[in-house]
């Protein structure tokens, strides 16, 4: 039926237990020393990043959270292009948190339960961060619920249809595109999305949607 297989999803979502929270973490610290796959810096140039610096730049003077910032490589851009702007990361690893660039806000804490109060944030983003946050609809309603209304939401993450493309470990997950828009639809009112390349003179792939969110 057209209905199941637009919303099956990819991979059955496990369960979030503190075990499995305590698995993630750890794995994740224990990449923090990888510097190829887990870099601290990222090329300007990327779309990833200028479509991140244009949603926000409404409010350069901003508040702003990198949830599931790793290394805070997005949290060093915004801030080097916003000077006047608060920019805050969060991560549940320590050892990935250990790289966030000084003048950035550290938390260490989860996508799923975020230690902010309503509203706290001019725009909120997660990039390659939400896969691993396995209770989803959890994750992106606290996403919503710490950006202040007229707030912005961006989320850059991977295409379930293109699963299997990468090694992925037994939590993460990958979105629907039309389904990760009606799970943001349920806190933001106008809700976009779009297949995003690395570079702009490079048709999208297939791999990544980013998408767009005001609350
Ligand atoms: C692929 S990295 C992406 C890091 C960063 N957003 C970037 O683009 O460079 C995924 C990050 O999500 C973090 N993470 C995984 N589960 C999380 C959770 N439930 N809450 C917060 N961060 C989480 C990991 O520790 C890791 O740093």
């Amino acid at each position: 039926m057209f209905w199941n297989r637009f919303f099956r999803p990819k991979r059955a979502a496990p369960d979030l237990t503190p075990d499995l929270e305590r698995r993630i973490r750890q794995s994740f610290d224990e990449a923090a020393g990888d510097a190829e796959h887990f870099p601290d810096t990222i090329d300007e140039r990327i779309l990833h990043v200028r479509m991140l610096l244009d949603w926000i730049a409404p409010a350069p003077a901003g508040r702003f959270l990198d949830a599931g910032c790793g290394k805070g490589r997005f949290a060093a851009v915004v801030r080097k292009h916003y000077p006047d702007a608060s920019v805050h990361g969060l991560d549940l690893s320590v050892e990935m948190l250990r790289y966030v660039q000084p003048g950035i806000g550290r938390c260490a804490g989860s996508l799923t339960a975020l230690p902010y109060r309503d509203g706290a944030f001019d725009a909120a983003w997660a990039t390659e961060s939400l896969e691993h946050a396995v209770d989803i609809e959890r994750a992106v309603a606290e996403l919503c619920r710490v950006v202040k209304p007229g707030g912005r939401v961006l989320i850059i993450d991977k295409n379930a249809e293109q699963f299997g493309r990468l090694d992925t470990p037994e939590w993460e997950q990958w979105f629907d595109r039309r389904a990760l828009e009606g799970l943001l639809r349920r806190h933001c009112h106008e809700v976009e999305s779009k297949p995003l390349s690395y570079w702009e003179d490079v048709e999208p792939d297939g791999l990544f949607f980013v998408w767009l969110a005001v609350k």
